[in-house]
């Protein structure tokens, strides 16, 4: 007897039944950005916009016609202050843009980061105090900002301020508001990752001064990221993320095999910029690329993926034999 283990690999009708992990449109979540000052596209994302608030509903209406069922919301104010106060107006950019999305498109689900740098006029995370980060009275005004997305009308919440005791503070604030059933996605182990970069730009977030290397993770570390995300659960989580998401894989890997809770890994804007960068210069097909990328985020055992590549993902996934 030969071992012949090309005998399952001899046609695409033999690949494709013993595949081990599958790229589908129900896992994908499209970032979108809303302005009500600065609307056009992203010059470090190609291909990325931030969109007028008033007229976001079309594209909604776009991503959910090509089969994404998920977009996660970014606002970006005209008025900024010391402790991002705009981050819980009744009639914040997030908030009319949650309520624009669902009005266009009732079933596309809204899910909406919670942190405060777009609103801070310094652009870090939370409240600076004396030169720091004052944790507990960020987690304050991150849980009335989460009670303000739902009251708009969003279906989820996803903090990513990186604060100690975030999810439980905004699980409290969301019960006692009567959303017992809204679900909390937490960016539990999110690192201080230099891919990061195009975001800021995009969503006009650059901290002024230091850098988020006192709430963000230490690059090197993966037990530290197990530990947060245990802590999250904990504290209520109902969903957990990893972010970024290529450069990282094995954190995805290991906190697959650690946690029976849905897992979400970010494909942060970094790693789209350099496939774009890649593709227009002709060094990479975008395509395959992209559609490899993703699928390595699911064998790496992520649930949802969060990318920017997703409408087009999608696009091509309606197109695949
Ligand atoms: C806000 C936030 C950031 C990202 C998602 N939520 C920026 C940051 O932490 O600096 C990054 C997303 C990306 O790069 O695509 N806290």
């Amino acid at each position: 007897m030969k071992i012949r283990p090309r005998r399952l690999r001899a046609n695409e009708l033999v690949r494709s039944i013993v595949r081990e992990s599958r790229l589908a449109k129900e896992c994908l979540v499209q970032p979108l950005f809303v302005t009500d000052a600065n609307a056009g596209e992203i010059k470090s994302m190609p291909g990325q916009h931030r969109f007028d608030v008033n007229k976001v509903g079309g594209e909604a209406k776009r991503i959910f016609d090509c089969g994404v069922k998920a977009v996660m919301l970014f606002g970006i104010p005209k008025k900024k202050d010391p402790d991002g106060n705009g981050a819980y107006e009744k009639n914040g950019i997030v908030q009319r843009a949650v309520k624009g999305i669902k009005k266009a498109v009732p079933r596309l689900m809204v899910i909406t980061d919670v942190c405060l740098c777009q609103y801070t006029d310094h652009g870090h995370c939370g409240i600076v105090q004396g030169g720091r980060i004052a944790n507990d009275r960020t987690v304050e005004v991150l849980a009335k900002t989460a009670v303000s997305h739902i009251e708009a009308g969003a279906d989820m919440v996803a903090p990513s301020a990186m604060m100690d005791g975030q999810v439980s503070a905004i699980r409290e604030a969301l019960d006692g508001a009567g959303y017992q059933d809204i679900p909390i996605m937490s960016y539990s182990s999110k690192y201080a990752s230099a891919f990061y970069e195009p975001f800021r730009e995009a969503a006009e977030s650059t901290p002024k001064f230091g850098d988020r290397k006192s709430y963000q993770m230490d690059t090197s570390n993966v037990r530290e990221a197990m530990k947060e995300i245990n802590i999250d659960i904990d504290e209520g989580a109902d969903i957990v993320m990893v972010k970024p998401a290529i450069p990282y894989l094995d954190v995805i890997a290991s906190a697959r095999r650690r946690f029976d809770v849905p897992l979400a890994a970010y494909s942060v804007s970094g790693e789209y910029s350099m496939v774009k960068a890649a593709a227009k210069n002709g060094w990479l097909d975008e395509k395959n690329v992209v559609l490899e990328m993703l699928t390595a985020i699911r064998r790496a055992g992520a649930d949802i993926i969060i990318t920017y590549f997703a409408k087009d993902a999608a696009v091509w996934l309606n197109g695949r034999k």
